[in-house]
């Protein structure tokens, strides 16, 4: 139904990005001409930012002598250890971040895969200078308490546009982390509320007294369960649900939730079909194991369709439905973290909508390059039975909610979702075929027909990222040893070509 939109204004408006007024079209009246009317492909082949530089520029080492000052005065008051890259956005266009020194990297990492369509992008710039969104700058509404009078036409209109099939809801956020534990409460208000007969049962004193102590009943001990190397974001709940690195952990306060086992599956996956089998096989049942007998009974479970911060772990549409059929088995909720795969990166515009499933998952949590953050759902009970249960000052931001119609208006007007599909597929086989060159570089090679959410293992991967950088290439690793791609979704066959040829001297150095 998205094509529907993004056919009838490909064909209006050739290739070149230009700034377009909010094409707010409701899909369901385009989408039958869409079914007709697929644009060619061919199409892909014209620039979206045709004023992009041909090519990365590499002027100095990075950092070079005005990034290492730029750093330096920040670091007096910012702390700058996790410092990637300084860069300059107003010289930042398209696919290419600008740094301080006349460099220019083609960004594949693109803010750790939160910038969909492009920096200095146009018509986000024309979004973003509304009388709209100016008001919803320096108005900003208490949601919970004082909407204002278009929010459902906002939410309408973008972020419900793209929910994911069979959701019809949401509850906005401010982060990925902050997303998820809003979902995760959500799961445990419903559970105790089925426990406890209905939403219509009233609390008993002492529940609302023992509360008070975060004691029992009031405190109930309940867990989400999650799985090794996840990560699910670093506020308290959603920390303790993140499997990946210590570093993230350590000295923190954690509740005692459980987790299972995520697939370690073997590549390339045609070699090693019965052993990739056994071996989801035995995470479902130990996810079912665990999910049936922790001592903190589970009321959801939270898993992302692609492990992302924990080394790009891919597992198959089999195992994410065969997970679907346990949770519904012993109604406990399945929560989708889609803050790092949704909004088109794997080539669909929600990752899960690779897995086919029978039944939509409970809630899907979004963030990154939707710039909003939030959970989507379609069970009029995952709203708690009273109000101020799920509440905060903010509840969402309208003017993130506009950034993100426009995001999806110029990813429907651009065949966006469609274009990392098949520039995927390109890039995918470029790499299969560095990957028979450089085999001790390139290792389990993994995002087959997952658009360009990409991902190889590194004998050497700290070296080869900073490598990228004398290339004039971002990139971005994950987990311990792996090279994640995340390019934006106007990565196009050229930029493609441009990372192959860069990798391949790369691994030649
Ligand atoms: C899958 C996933 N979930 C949650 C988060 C946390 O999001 P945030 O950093 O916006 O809190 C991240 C961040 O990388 C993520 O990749």
């Amino acid at each position: 139904m998205r094509a529907g939109v993004r056919a009838s204004t490909m064909r209006a408006s050739p290739m070149a990005i230009r700034p377009m007024a909010s094409a707010t079209t409701p899909k369901k009246a385009t989408a039958a001409a869409a079914m007709q009317q697929q644009p060619p492909t061919e199409m892909f082949d014209q620039p979206f930012f045709p004023d992009e530089p041909y090519g990365p520029i590499v002027r100095t080492s990075i950092p070079g002598p005005e990034s290492k000052k730029a750093i330096a005065h920040l670091d007096k008051v910012f702390d700058t250890r996790s410092l990637n890259m300084m860069a300059n956005y107003t010289k930042s266009l398209g696919n290419y971040i600008a740094d301080l020194d006349g460099n220019v990297l083609l960004d594949v990492y693109a803010q750790i895969a939160s910038i969909p369509v492009g920096y200095s992008n146009p018509s986000l710039l024309l979004a973003s200078t509304s009388p709209a969104m100016a008001s919803a700058m320096i108005n900003r509404p208490a949601l919970g308490n004082f909407p204002q009078h278009d929010w459902a036409e906002i939410l309408e209109t973008g972020v419900l546009r793209v929910a994911p099939p069979g959701m019809n809801q949401v509850f906005t956020a401010q982060a990925g982390s902050d997303a998820n534990e809003l979902a995760y409460k959500a799961a445990f208000m419903w559970k105790r509320s089925q426990e406890r007969g209905g939403a219509d049962v009233p609390f008993t004193e002492e529940e609302m007294s023992s509360s008070m102590n975060n004691a029992l009943p009031g405190s109930p001990h309940m867990s989400i369960m999650s799985f090794a190397t996840g990560f699910h974001g670093r506020l308290f709940g959603s920390l303790s649900t993140t499997r990946s690195k210590p570093i993230h952990k350590l000295d923190i306060p954690a509740f005692d939730w459980p987790q299972a086992p995520f697939p370690a599956l073997k590549y390339p996956l045609e070699q090693h079909i019965e052993e990739n089998k056994a071996e989801e096989q035995r995470c479902l049942d130990e996810a079912e194991r665990v999910m049936t007998t922790y001592h903190n009974p589970v009321a959801g479970i939270v898993i992302e369709p692609v492990q992302s911060e924990g080394g790009d772990n891919h597992a198959s549409p089999a195992f994410f439905r065969g997970l679907r059929e346990i949770t519904k088995k012993h109604n406990i909720l399945m929560i989708v973290d889609e803050v790092q795969t949704g909004v088109g990166a794997t080539g669909k515009f929600w990752a899960h909508e690779h897995w086919n499933l029978q039944h939509p998952p409970d809630m899907v949590t979004f963030s990154k390059k939707a710039q909003t953050a939030g959970y989507y759902f379609g069970n009029d009970e995952l709203r708690p039975n009273k109000p101020y249960r799920q509440f905060n000052t903010w509840m969402g931001d309208p003017a993130r909610a506009i950034l993100f119609r426009a995001i999806i208006d110029e990813i429907e007007r651009l065949d966006l979702v469609r274009n990392t599909a098949e520039t995927g597929a390109y890039l995918f086989s470029g790499l299969e075929n560095l990957a028979q060159r450089f085999p001790g570089e390139v290792l389990n090679l993994r995002g087959k027909g997952q658009g360009t959410f990409i991902a190889w293992d590194s004998p050497r991967r700290d070296e080869v990222l900073k490598k990228a950088k004398g290339v004039g290439i971002n990139i971005g690793g994950s987990g311990e040893r792996a090279v994640r791609l995340r390019p934006m979704l106007i990565f196009q066959k050229k930029h493609a070509d441009i990372f192959l040829e860069g990798m391949e001297k790369v691994f030649s150095s």
